[in-house]
């Protein structure tokens, strides 16, 4: 990797926000700059889709939604920050306790059996579940935190290769996979603690949680394994990535690069060939095969057919097995956020985070009930999935995924719906969906029932495959995707869409950005992931630059607010930064939106090398940094914090 300029120079290039930035050229009719500069709105936006559509733009567009902090400097150095006025407080970090009985983090001496009952490694998704249920409470909660993967050479002493891992280390990596629920309050000085022995407080591994398959592909041929001959009971879920809460109350993990768990080879000729290469299977990144047959594919060959998919946690009944729904298709789950139909089903947003691969979205056959739990639980067993095609003209349609329509049979291989929905992406294909600058994140914002998609990049697309949505070749920053569904109901098959934002630098003209012009040097990001809205329906952003982000924006990851209407509309503000090394996960609000909860995934890893303009490796040995202990004897740790506002007022103004 080459050498970066001093980073200074850097800062003293874009910090020009006394000049109002020229926008770049067009990316197309959609999108005009005059669209942008006049701030017309939805109204704007959507004009060449349907009436009903611009009606929903134009009579359902509440007051511009604007924020009012002052905006953090961009950089990167040892430890993180937060926009002034603003405390951003540890609240778990990666080895304290969850259960009550866990051992004290000993990074020197782990094991298997205390890192199951503490908080896990490379926090992602964060959600928030008010206690008492259906209280609103925005003091007091279960937190339920993915734990998507491990970088087992910042995790022990001496080992710099996951692949060199023991029995017993990779036994501790797996217990420190899958999510974590840990009660949390706020305590007398008002800060956020975790409450110690709390009732629900709960592990989930990829080790030993037993978790119950369910849906059309449940019991099904290619699920069955010498383990669980009924293909209905897996151990462990693995590469939780984002996630969502559903209306009654339990949390969703989405299983994303399960690829890189498996190794091996399947015996010759074996029917799932196809299936495992579009999936990237094996990826063989992890070591776990090493001691765990079933992660072989040549000696459990079903085995990855039940890794993929979305997986239900009851926070509220720690007995309770999750569930994987097989119903709502296997792929590299993002996320699965959620949204009301106008006739009360669920729909369920998905991307496939991957270059060239699609948006989905599930749909609920029944309404669902947040006044008695239980009638939910086979709510996502049951529904249609559709995947997204986007059309040239700012029209888009959802296509289902049901077997026996649009060549979904016998003829491309497909026996049953079991098996539409183990090889969605291939069913997807058939469909004609729109390949996608890899889609991660999907929020809906409960005021307009607009839904926006971070499309993180795509380095690999080419000229010959640019389209009005995936607008840029070699696109090393991203861009989000605003949808409004067909007369505001997530339940439609139709949709219009425009860009938002084109990330990157607007001051340079190659990288084709598009932003508000009011954006700043220091509010303007790279590599849109994870996303969430607030109370008041202001859309805020994390980032996940990876080893590239001195190219993408010379500066850390962290969460900026994107102002979505009004003459801001598409304006960014930077408003929190990540140590060296770590990624942004998490954005999560209270819901009285005064706690914004953000997770710092893997501190000292992505592109140390660059750090401080020299190469650097960075091991637990000698960690490019020691957030958040900056203790000797402490390894960077993956963390959780709370943010807020010094007088307790909205988080963003
Ligand atoms: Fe796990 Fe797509 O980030
Ligand atoms: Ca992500
Ligand atoms: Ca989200």
């Amino acid at each position: 990797m080459t050498q970066r300029k001093s980073f200074e120079t850097e800062i003293e290039a874009v910090d020009d926000t006394a000049v109002p930035r020229d926008m770049a050229p067009s990316l197309g009719d959609l999108w005009s700059r005059r669209t942008i500069l006049k701030g017309l709105g939805a109204a704007g936006l959507f004009a060449t889709t349907s009436t009903s559509l611009v009606a929903l733009g134009a009579c359902d567009k509440p007051a511009a939604r604007g924020f009012n902090f002052k905006e953090l400097a961009r950089g990167v150095d040892q430890t993180h920050h937060v926009a002034e006025g603003y405390d951003a407080d540890i609240l778990i970090r990666w080895g304290d306790a969850v259960l009550v009985d866990a051992p004290a983090f000993d990074p020197q001496n782990q094991t298997a059996d205390g890192q199951r009952r503490q908080f896990g490694y490379n926090n992602d998704y964060v959600g928030f579940v008010p206690l008492p249920y259906g209280s609103g409470a925005s003091d007091h909660g279960l937190l339920c935190v993915n734990h998507e993967y491990t970088n087992a050479d910042l995790m022990f002493p001496d080992l710099t290769d996951a692949m060199a891992a023991s029995a017993e280390q990779v036994d501790v990596l797996m217990a420190a996979h899958g999510g974590t629920i840990v009660e949390i309050g706020r305590d007398a000085g008002g800060k956020w603690r975790p409450v110690p022995g709390g009732a629900y407080n709960r592990r989930i591994t990829a080790l030993d949680t037993e978790i119950e398959i369910a849906g059309p592909a449940a019991g099904h041929d290619r699920l069955r394994t010498a383990a669980d001959p009924k293909g209905k009971r897996v151990i462990g879920t693995v590469n939780n990535c984002a996630g969502g809460v559903t209306p009654w109350g339990t949390y969703l993990m989405a299983e994303e690069n399960v690829n890189i768990y498996f190794a091996g080879t399947l015996p010759d000729g074996h029917p799932e060939e196809a299936n495992y290469k579009r999936m990237g299977i094996p990826g063989d990144k992890m070591g776990w095969a090493r001691f765990h047959d079933r992660f072989d594919i040549g000696k459990e060959p079903n085995e990855a057919n039940r890794f993929g998919w979305v997986v239900e946690v009851d926070p509220l009944d720690p007995a309770a097995a999750p569930r994987k729904h097989t119903a709502l298709g296997r792929f590299k789950h993002e996320g699965c956020e959620n949204a009301a139909t106008k006739d009360g089903r669920l729909a369920i947003y998905m991307g496939d985070d991957q270059q060239f691969e699609y948006l989905y979205k599930f749909v609920s056959a029944a309404k669902f009930d947040t006044k008695d739990r239980a009638a939910n639980r086979g709510l996502l067993d049951e529904g249609t999935l559709y995947v997204a095609r986007f059309e040239q003209d700012g029209t888009g349609i959802w296509r289902p995924l049901v077997h026996g329509q649009n060549g979904l049979d016998a003829s491309h291989g497909f026996a049953s719906q079991a098996d539409v929905l183990i090889e969605a992406r291939r069913a997807a294909d058939i469909l004609g969906a729109t390949p996608l600058d890899r889609p991660e994140d999907v929020q809906p914002d409960p005021l307009t029932q607009r839904i926006y998609v971070a499309l993180t990049n795509n380095a690999k697309r080419t000229a010959d495959k640019v389209d009005s949505v995936n607008s840029r070749a070699k696109n090393l920053w991203g861009q989000i995707v605003e949808i409004a569904p067909e007369d505001g109901d997530h339940g439609s098959e139709r949709f219009s869409w425009t860009l938002l934002v084109a990330c990157g630098d607007p001051a340079k003209p190659d990288v084709k950005a598009q932003w508000n012009e009011a954006t700043t040097g220091d509010g303007w990001f790279a590599c849109p992931d994870n996303l969430a809205v607030d109370g008041k329906g202001r859309l805020w952003v994390a980032t996940d630059q990876g080893e590239k982000w001195s190219e993408t924006s010379g500066a850390a990851d962290g969460i900026f607010a994107l102002q979505t209407d009004g003459n801001g509309r598409g304006t960014a503000r930077r408003f929190f930064r990540v140590p060296v090394g770590a990624e942004m996960c998490g954005p999560c609000f209270t819901p009285d939106s005064t706690t914004l909860f953000v997770a710092v995934q893997h501190p000292a890893a992505d592109g140390t090398e660059d750090f401080e303009g020299f190469r650097r490796a960075s091991t637990f040995n000698d960690p490019a940094t020691r957030w958040p202990d900056f203790a000797a004897d402490m390894p960077p740790r993956p963390s959780v914090l709370a943010i807020r506002e010094k007088k307790g007022g909205l988080i963003g103004g």
